[in-house]
């Protein structure tokens, strides 16, 4: 591989794109970082110190404190820092201090793999292979209670699918970066296809991406 590899993964809560990038980021040796974490990581310290969402002076703060060596998945899991993170994340001056950190990852040397909402569309335009991933609501609400299941946790369907409507809404709606395919990204539906189904599908579109160089 000569030039740098950039794949840029888009898609909605729960629709699987953060296995899919740990997956490719493994097949194609490259660093993966998933930017939900860097907006959850500035919820969680909102919500630690127990700051409003909407107090932007300090998501500002905050978000100028993150360290993308240190994002502590485990620790930012919980569904009240998901909804606080979708909060926060319609904050235009906070989207501009992550995605510049972002973008830092993406331009390291061999390229990147990064997820997340808008890396297609505004922190990687010109990532060389672009996937949209999604699966309808019901699926990712029932792939998200039998994950919760599966740690051994409870949780009921109903009030799960609400809450990723409602994530949807605020992702897709916000005026700044709202999650929406880039043109010329390729849509996967995984609504009805395994993880490693997926998997091959997008190794598929990038390999012929890096065949084509
Ligand atoms: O991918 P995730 O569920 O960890 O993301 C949590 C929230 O962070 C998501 O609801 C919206 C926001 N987010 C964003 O606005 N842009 C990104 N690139 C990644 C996440």
């Amino acid at each position: 591989m000569s030039r740098s590899l950039i794949i840029a993964i888009d898609g909605p809560a729960a629709s699987g794109k953060g296995t899919l990038a740990r997956r490719l980021a493994d097949y194609y040796h490259l660093p993966h970082l998933d930017t939900g974490l860097t907006y959850r990581a500035v919820a969680h310290m909102l919500l630690t110190k127990g700051w409003p969402l909407d107090d932007e002076a300090h998501a500002i703060e905050a978000a100028r404190l993150v360290d993308l060596g240190h994002l502590d998945r485990e620790g930012l899991s919980a569904h009240t820092v998901a909804d606080a993170a979708s909060r926060v994340a319609v904050i235009a001056e906070v989207r501009r201090i992550l995605v510049d950190k972002q973008r830092a990852f993406a331009d390291r040397d061999g390229g990147a793999v990064l997820d997340g909402r808008d890396i297609g569309t505004v922190v990687c335009p010109e990532a060389e292979v672009k996937l949209y991933v999604t699966a309808s609501a019901e699926v990712r609400a029932m792939r998200r209670l039998r994950d919760i299941e599966g740690r051994g946790g409870k949780a009921d369907f109903d009030e799960i699918l609400s809450d990723i409507k409602l994530r949807d809404e605020r992702d897709m709606g916000r005026t700044d970066s709202p999650l929406k395919p880039a043109a010329d990204a390729h849509l996967l539906d995984t609504s009805e296809m395994s993880i490693e189904t997926a998997f091959i599908a997008a190794k598929a579109i990038i390999d012929d991406a890096i065949a084509k160089r």
